[in-house]
């Protein structure tokens, strides 16, 4: 068996309170300490080889990005390590740490913002190359013309500025940037979310030949359910920071087995008809800087009982490449030890 590309392994990320100078004085005036951070990522294992691509899913504010950006290695971990290809992926300014996260290239939901609106593009294409000294200069022209020419855009676009295309040609311009540093692992952040239906379908279908072509190894992180399925082969479904359930893509959505990624299915359009039949999950979700006690998902959680509001659940395998966190596949969700 071959290594796995990447491996998180109980990786955590804390962010400290920012207090403003009115939460200072209260917290004075009441004698109190003030403390507390947001949780952004708990407690989260996954291992990914070579080739595959799993999609992290679920609401807005559960850690999507938090976790993409420190695989990406733009965030320390506060707990926790990920290591690519056998190497400690570390945030910092350390040269040998630079030199290791241009193997993870990270592509983001604005493709307006992203890109800079002075460089023509087929500078934005081979900066990141020139730089890090990837390609000869002589070949540097060629081969950017060969990278637009693989995002379905034509060579002559090089000389453009971003301003001239869609948001669409924009996300191919930023897909071209991000594969033209060779990178072992893409991280795409919401890539599709700002782009109309019928252009997300076709940045989708291009992201699926570049991974038949290249093997892309990556994370395709999105909060939609219906955009990861036909592009991932595994799915990872994440709440208030945590991996709640992880399945092959065919086995999670021929049968969800969370009671928190169910009711993300209910809550999911159905497709083709663009009508939306939308049923919002029960309750708030909740804040992250003080998150429900045991099973974070209990006060939202139609089947919940003792147990869950006092133990964490813990990913157990659930057969067929699935873990799921509930108390349900691992002995019930009444008080344990109480009968005995
Ligand atoms: N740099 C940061 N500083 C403080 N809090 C942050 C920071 N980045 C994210 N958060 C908080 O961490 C939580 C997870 O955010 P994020 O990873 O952006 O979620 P998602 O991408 O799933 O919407 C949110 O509560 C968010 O407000
Ligand atoms: S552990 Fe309990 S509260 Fe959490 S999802 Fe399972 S049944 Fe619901
Ligand atoms: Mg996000």
């Amino acid at each position: 068996m071959t290594a796995p590309l990447l491996v998180i392994d109980h990786v955590s990320k804390r962010f400290p309170l920012k207090a403003t100078l009115g939460d200072k004085l209260t917290a004075r005036l009441s004698g109190r300490r003030l403390s507390g951070a947001v949780h952004a990522v708990t407690d989260v294992s996954l291992t990914v080889p070579k080739g595959e691509v799993v999609g992290i899913v679920g609401e807005s504010g559960c850690g999507k990005s938090t976790l993409g950006r420190i695989v990406s290695g733009i965030y320390a971990p506060t707990e926790g390590s990920v290591m690519l290809d056998g190497q400690p992926v570390a945030s910092g300014r350390e040269e040998h740490v630079n030199k290791l996260t241009t193997r993870v290239q990270m592509i983001h939901q604005d493709p307006f913002a992203s890109l800079n609106p002075r460089m023509k593009v087929g500078e934005t294409i081979s900066e990141g190359p020139r730089t890090h000294g990837l390609v000869p200069a002589s070949e540097v022209r060629a081969k950017t013309r060969a990278l637009l020419d693989q995002v379905g855009l034509e060579g002559a676009y090089a000389d453009r500025f971003p301003h001239q295309f869609s948001g669409g040609q924009r996300q191919r311009i930023a897909i071209a940037r991000a594969l033209a540093m060779q990178p072992d692992l893409l991280v795409l952040d919401e890539a599709v979310a700002s782009l109309d239906v019928s252009i997300q379908a076709q940045v989708l279908n291009l992201f699926l030949d570049l991974r038949r072509d290249l093997g892309l190894t990556a994370l395709f992180i999105s909060h939609d359910l219906s955009v990861v399925r036909h592009v991932c082969d595994r799915v990872a479904i994440m709440y208030l920071g945590r991996i709640v359930e992880l399945a092959p893509a065919d086995e999670l959505y021929a049968k969800p087995e969370h009671p928190y990624t169910q009711a993300l299915f209910t809550s999911v359009p159905t497709l083709g008809t663009g009508r939306r039949a939308f049923v919002p999950i029960k309750g708030e979700i909740p804040s992250p800087i003080d998150p429900p006690s045991g099973c974070a998902f209990h006060p939202r959680c139609p089947f919940a009982g003792p147990r869950c509001r006092t133990e964490i659940p813990r990913m157990t395998d659930a057969g067929a490449g699935r873990s799921v966190a509930c108390h349900l596949n691992d002995g019930g969700v009444e008080e344990q030890g109480a009968a005995a």
